[in-house]
C-alpha cells in the first residue's frame, strides 16, 4: 500500500527555529492574534511575517490557503509557508490547510508550527490524504516526501487525533491503490489477496470461489464473470466490534476488476477508465479498515463481489436469461449494465446470512448519474428516509457531495421482459434509478437500504482538495462516520443500531417492488 507520510508531533523548541532546515508551515488567522510560536518566526524574519500577514494578497486568501516567504532573511529555513486560517476555523478550512501544506511539501523536512491543538486531527488528514502520490506502477524511484513535524503547546494532546487521522488516510490510501491499479494487476484474485490481509487487523476474511457461488445459486454474478479467465469471487469481511453480537450494518460493493462491456462492448474512448468498475467494492475495503483499525464497536459485514466483464466465446449474450440467487429470473439485455447483475446475488445473499440492520451498496453504477449530477456529487437512493437524511449529513460533515435521487413505482415497470421476470436495462431515460429500481428488488421487503452511485465520484480528471488527480476514496469517510452515527454506543444511548430500534419504515408503496 502507498505509504503515509512520516507524521509526527514535538513540544515546539522556539530556540532551534532559527537554524531548522527546510520548510516550515506557520498558520495564522491575519495580522493579529499570532502566537508564540508565529512571533517568534516573525522577530527572526524582522517582521517580514507580520508584513506578509497584514497585506491585501493576504487578506483575500480563502481560509487554508497559503502565501510563501522564499529564503528568508534571518532562517536556515528555504520557505516558510503562511497558511490563512481563521481561529476556530471549521473542518473543511483545517483539512484544506493542511492540503495546502502537503501540496507545498517535497523531499525537504516540514516542520509545521501548530500552537494549538483544537482541529490538528483535520489538519492532519489533510496533510496526509493530499500527499498520496500513486507511484508504484512507475520505475523511478519514487519521490520520498520529507518528515514532517508538527510543534504543539501539548503534544501528548495530539497523539490521539494524528492516531486517528493515520487510521483515516490509510483507509484513504487503500481505496485509492485498489482503485488506481491496472487491471492487469488488480485480476479478481489479486483484489481478494489484497482483501485477506485485512485479517492481520482482526477482521475475519473469506473469499467465495465460483464452485460456492453456483451452489448458493448466484447465476446473475456468476452470468457477468463468465467470459473472463480470471475467476468470479465474493469476499466476505466482518468486523465485529463490541457489539458483535447485534444485527450487523451491511456494507455492499461492486467489484468490477474491468468493464469492458461484455458482448456489448463498449467504444474504445475512455475505456480504459474502466479500470475504477471496483470502485465500491474498494471504498467497502476502506471503511472495514478504518473501523477495525480504530476498533470501532461497531458491527459491520462488508460483501463484495469480485468479477471481470469480458467478451469472449464463453460470454454470455444479450438476450441470455439467468436466475438470481433469489430465484428472480433476469433477461440479460445489456451485458454492460452488468453492476446490478453483480449486486442482485451479492445483496440478496448478504441479507440472508447476517439479517442486517441496514444495507448500503456502493457501485460505480452508471453513466446516468454522470450525466445527472456531473462529478460533484454522488446518486443517493433509499426506502428509508432516516436512514438517508443520516447518510447525507454525514457526508456534509466529510465534505462528501452527495445528492438524494427518487425512486419510484413508475421507474419500476420499465425493466418489465417478455420472457423473464425482469429485464437487466430499462432504457436511457432516467438510467440511473432505473438501475436503483432493478437493486431494490433484491431488498427484502422494510429492510433500510441506501444505494449509492458514484461513477462520477470515484476517479477525479482534476486535483481535488484531498486528493490528486485520479482516485478520490470518495465516501469512506462519510460511511465511517454513518457507522458511528448508526451503530456505535454513545455515551446517552444504547448501543443498538439506530435503524433497528425504529420499527423498520416500510418502504414507500408507490417506491415500486
Ligand atoms: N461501469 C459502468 C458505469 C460507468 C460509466 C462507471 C462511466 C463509470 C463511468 C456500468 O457498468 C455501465 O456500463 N453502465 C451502463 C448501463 C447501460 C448499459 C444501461 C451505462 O451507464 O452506460
Ligand atoms: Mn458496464
Ligand atoms: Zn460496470
Amino acid at each position: 500500500m502507498t505509504q503515509l507520510l512520516d507524521l509526527t508531533s514535538a513540544a515546539p523548541d522556539l530556540e532551534a527555529l532559527a537554524t531548522r532546515e527546510g520548510r516550515i508551515a506557520v498558520l495564522l488567522p491575519g495580522p493579529e492574534g499570532l502566537g508564540p510560536m508565529a512571533r517568534r518566526l516573525d522577530r527572526l524574519t524582522r517582521g517580514a511575517l507580520r508584513r506578509l500577514a497584514g497585506s491585501e494578497a493576504f487578506a483575500k486568501l480563502k481560509p487554508g490557503e497559503a502565501m510563501e516567504l522564499a529564503f528568508p532573511a534571518g532562517l536556515a529555513a528555504e520557505a516558510v509557508q503562511a497558511v490563512r486560517l481563521p481561529r476556530r476555523a471549521d473542518t473543511a478550512s483545517q483539512r484544506k490547510a493542511g492540503a495546502t501544506i502537503a501540496r507545498g511539501h517535497g523531499a525537504a523536512p516540514l516542520l509545521v508550527l501548530l500552537e494549538t491543538v483544537p482541529g490538528a486531527g483535520d489538519l492532519a488528514l489533510g496533510l496526509l490524504a493530499r500527499a498520496y502520490d500513486f507511484s508504484v506502477r512507475k520505475s523511478a524511484e519514487p519521490k520520498v516526501p520529507g518528515p514532517a513535524t508538527l510543534w504543539s503547546a501539548d503534544p501528548e494532546a495530539l497523539a490521539q487525533p494524528l492516531a486517528l487521522a493515520r487510521a483515516r488516510a490509510e483507509a484513504l490510501f487503500l481505496t485509492r491503490d485498489l482503485v488506481n491499479e491496472p487491471a492487469n494487476i488488480l485480476t479478481t484474485t489479486e483484489f481478494a489477496s489484497r482483501l485477506l490481509e485485512l485479517r492481520n487487523l482482526g477482521v475475519e476474511v473469506e473469499v467465495l470461489e465460483e464452485d460456492q457461488l453456483g451452489q448458493l445459486g448466484m447465476g446473475a454474478l456468476l452470468g457477468v464473470g463468465q467470459g473472463s479467465d480470471s475467476p468470479t469471487k465474493l469476499v466476505v469481511m466482518q468486523w465485529k466490534g463490541q457489539a458483535g453480537d447485534q444485527p450487523p450494518v451491511a456494507l455492499v460493493g461492486k467489484g468490477v476488476c474491468f468493464d469492458t462491456g461484455g458482448i456489448s462492448l463498449k467504444s474504445p474512448g475512455g475505456m480504459e477508465e474502466m479500470t475504477m468498475d471496483m470502485g465500491g467494492a474498494a471504498v467497502v475495503a476502506g471503511v472495514i479498515r478504518l473501523l477495525a483499525a480504530r476498533r470501532s464497536a461497531a458491527h459491520v459485514v462488508g460483501l463484495v463481489g469480485l468479477v471481470e466483464n469480458m467478451p469472449s466465446g464463453r460470454a454470455q449474450r444479450p438476450g441470455d436469461v439467468v436466475t438470481t440467487m433469489k430465484g428472480d429470473t433476469v433477461e440479460v439485455i445489456n451485458t454492460d449494465a452488468e453492476g446490478r447483475l453483480v449486486l442482485a446475488d451479492v445483496l440478496w445473499y448478504a441479507q440472508q446470512r447476517f439479517a442486517p440492520s441496514a444495507v448500503i451498496d456502493l457501485a460505480t453504477l452508471t453513466g446516468a448519474i454522470i450525466v445527472a449530477l456531473g462529478t460533484e456529487n454522488a446518486g443517493v437512493f433509499s426506502n428509508d428516509d432516516a436512514l438517508a437524511d443520516t447518510f447525507l449529513k454525514a457526508a456534509r460533515a466529510e465534505g462528501e457531495g452527495a445528492w438524494r435521487m427518487p425512486l419510484g413505482a413508475g421507474y419500476d415497470e420499465k425493466l418489465k421482459s417478455r420472457i423473464a421476470d425482469m429485464m437487466n436495462v430499462g432504457g436511457r431515460d432516467g438510467g440511473a434509478i432505473i438501475a436503483a429500481q432493478f437493486l431494490q428488488r433484491f431488498i427484502a421487503e422494510g429492510r433500510p437500504w441506501l444505494h449509492l452511485d458514484i461513477a462520477g465520484v470515484t476517479l477525479a480528471k482534476a486535483d481535488t482538495v484531498l486528493a490528486p488527480k485520479g482516485a478520490t476514496g470518495w465516501g469512506v469517510l462519510a460511511l465511517d462516520r454513518l457507522i458511528r452515527d448508526l451503530a456505535e454506543a454513545r455515551p446517552d444511548s444504547t448501543p443498538a443500531p439506530r435503524a433497528a430500534r425504529r420499527p423498520a419504515a416500510r418502504p414507500d408503496p408507490a417506491a415500486g417492488a
